[in-house]
């Protein structure tokens, strides 16, 4: 008999789907709904006591999705669920995670604490804003990344002649992995916000000139570092240029700003936020499978490591 069990919130319940399907388990069965002032309310609609239990929550806004997540892991613990994994394809709130001006919160951290309070005792999530996040959590932390499902697709585009760019410092160790995995230059963008959600191109460290593109980058919200980069790109002489992101937040008009710029050729996004936009340009690689592995593997305690072959 299986002793795990997998439950989701409404976040993306697709993705749960596919990780469950892939697994060969039914999700659990959970009643949630809303009550008439917008209040959660959560149930587990079996037995869970002495149960590994697996909830699968992203938590992009709006921000029920993570009190939907910490109600979830709360009334696990109270139905006496042996262990309780927090899986979070999408992890929230995690790009304000310093202080880098006076009075400011460091959420990720806050988030952090109300997940590890509400009773977890491990969590899963994967391509973190940035890496030192697992520090803000004293319960063991896995931390998975997209690039082996995305490499394959950059594979498959057949490119020749290409670099590969990080559209900020913050993104260049994650680029420098990919640009060692597909044999490639590296091309770094200094990039500054001189207010929230502007971003300017100061300069652009090293050749992209006469080259296609691969620029990578953790996330794509407003959408805004992405197209002034590749347009920064296409004024230095590159030819085509791909987008590599794993989470698709497309605020605002994002979507529409993709679609009408001629600079990126075509965007490879993941399913960890679902996406419910159309575009041409997009595609959608899944990254359900490395969570379905990632679960076997906690549940049995082998290595989560040995996923990755990339070099970080
Ligand atoms: C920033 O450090 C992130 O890695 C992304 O580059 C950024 O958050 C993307 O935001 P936007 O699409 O609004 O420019």
């Amino acid at each position: 008999m299986l002793d795990f069990k997998i439950a989701s919130g409404r976040a993306n319940r697709e993705l749960a789907q596919n990780i469950a399907d892939y697994i060969g388990v039914e999700l659990t069965e959970v009643t949630i709904k809303n009550f008439s002032d917008g209040e959660i309310w959560v149930k587990y609609e079996e037995n869970i006591r002495g149960v590994d239990l697996f909830i699968i929550q992203s938590t992009q806004a709006p921000a029920e999705n993570l009190l939907e997540l910490l109600l979830l892991i709360d009334a696990a613990k109270r139905a006496s669920a042996r262990r309780v994994t927090a899986v979070i394809p999408y992890f929230a709130y995690a790009r304000q995670d310093r202080k880098d001006q006076p009075r400011v919160s460091i959420s990720a951290k806050l988030i952090a604490n109300l997940i590890t309070r509400a009773g977890a005792d491990r969590v899963i999530t994967i391509d973190l804003h940035s890496s030192q996040i697992q520090g803000f959590f004293d319960i063991p932390f896995d931390h998975l990344y997209a690039s082996p499902v995305l490499i394959r697709k950059i594979f498959q585009l057949g490119l020749t002649n290409f670099v590969v760019v990080a559209p900020d410092i913050g993104a260049a160790k994650t680029a420098r992995a990919y640009a060692k995995r597909l044999n490639a230059d590296l091309v770094i963008i200094d990039k500054r916000r001189p207010e929230h959600n502007v971003a300017e191109v100061v300069n652009i460290i090293g050749e992209p000139e006469g080259k296609n593109v691969i620029m990578v980058d953790d996330l794509i919200d407003t959408g805004t570092t992405f197209i002034q980069c590749a347009e920064a790109l296409k004024r230095r002489g590159s030819l085509d240029i791909y987008g590599v992101c794993v989470h698709a937040v497309f605020s605002g008009n994002a979507l529409e700003k993709l679609n009408n710029t001629d600079a990126i050729n075509k965007m490879f996004i993941t399913d960890t936020i679902p996406f419910k936009g159309k575009s041409d340009k997009i595609e959608i690689v899944s990254v359900a499978e490395l969570f379905a592995e990632a679960i076997i593997r906690t549940h049995d305690n082998r290595s989560i490591s040995s996923l990755f072959e990339i070099e970080r």
